[in-house]
């Protein structure tokens, strides 16, 4: 099983996630239940994704406990006020099957409508009722996060598109600044080309790892969960079994310098749903 990091809330979160995007029902049931076999504890979906209904499914075949698998799910931007969050958070837990959601994120900030404090009032109320463990937000930039802080308002989590060519160090700061833990989505980068890099092989030859256990590793010696997407169950597997080796100090540091400053390709200020 993967270790846990303890969210300023109190709720404790595994650091390696499976990500189900994009995956439709069928497959995401499927992958879920490979997943937790597997030892994995934390499943991250979406109203977005369309696959809450596949998560349930997976979850309830695997005859885990409900306690002890963290779901993360994330609410679209028609539900940014407090009433909003509510019927989203209804919704999830209908589709899900289940009658607490671990972590309930607003997917994206959509500043063009501006109602993001809204939604995350609605989302503190959630947790004072207990109907969600822990609160957070997704794509949120360091602007967005000081805005939320000013209003007295800091998420628990931002789950941000990080990986070792875009490592988001302003957005990364902001969150440290406010206690807020890191989830790295696409944690091996879309296209994965940095696998390839020496700085990740070299480490990789010298720990008897595969690139993606040195890059995902890296991300958790860094204190941030990650949040890779298999729907294969040896991959799967390949991505939990991290804590068995540490990167050193200068292996850490070469896969730091592989950060290029590259565009992300979702821009948190332009696109939502
Ligand atoms: P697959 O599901 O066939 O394993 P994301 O960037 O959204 O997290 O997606 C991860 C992508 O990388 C998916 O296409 C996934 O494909 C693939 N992938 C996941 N784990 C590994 C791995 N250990 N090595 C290589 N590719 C991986």
């Amino acid at each position: 099983l993967a270790p846990t990091s303890r969210l300023a809330g109190g709720a404790e979160m595994p650091v390696l996630a499976l990500g189900t995007w994009p995956m439709d029902d069928a497959e995401t049931a499927d992958a879920v239940e490979s997943a937790l076999a597997a030892g994995y504890r934390h499943i991250d979906t979406a109203e977005n994704y369309g696959n809450e209904r596949g998560v349930g499914e997976g979850i309830r075949r695997s005859g885990l406990p409900r306690d002890e698998v963290f779901i993360t799910t994330k609410f679209n931007r028609a539900h940014h006020s407090e009433a909003g969050v509510r019927a989203a958070w209804e919704a999830s837990c209908a589709r899900l099957g289940v009658d607490t959601i671990d972590l309930f994120l607003i997917h994206w900030p959509n500043p063009d409508q501006d109602r993001y404090l809204d939604a995350l009032r609605g989302l503190v109320a959630l947790r004072d009722e207990g109907r969600i463990r822990a609160l957070g937000v997704s794509n949120f930039t360091a602007a967005h996060l000081e805005r939320a802080a000013a209003a007295g308002l800091v998420p628990e989590v931002n789950q941000i598109q990080l990986d070792p060519e875009h490592s988001q160090p302003r957005v990364q700061a902001a969150n440290r600044a406010h206690g807020i833990a890191t989830v790295a989505y696409s944690p091996l980068g879309r296209g994965g080309s940095f696998l390839d890099h020496p700085a990740v092989g070299d480490a990789a030859r010298a720990h008897g790892k595969t690139p993606a256990q040195v890059v995902l590793r890296w991300h958790v010696q860094h204190g941030n969960a990650a949040a890779p997407k298999s729907a294969n169950p040896v991959r799967q597997r390949e991505n939990l079994a991290l804590f068995d080796f540490a990167l050193s100090p200068e292996e850490m540091a070469a896969i730091d310098a592989l950060d290029v400053g590259a565009p992300l390709q979702h821009d948190a200020d332009t696109f939502g749903h």
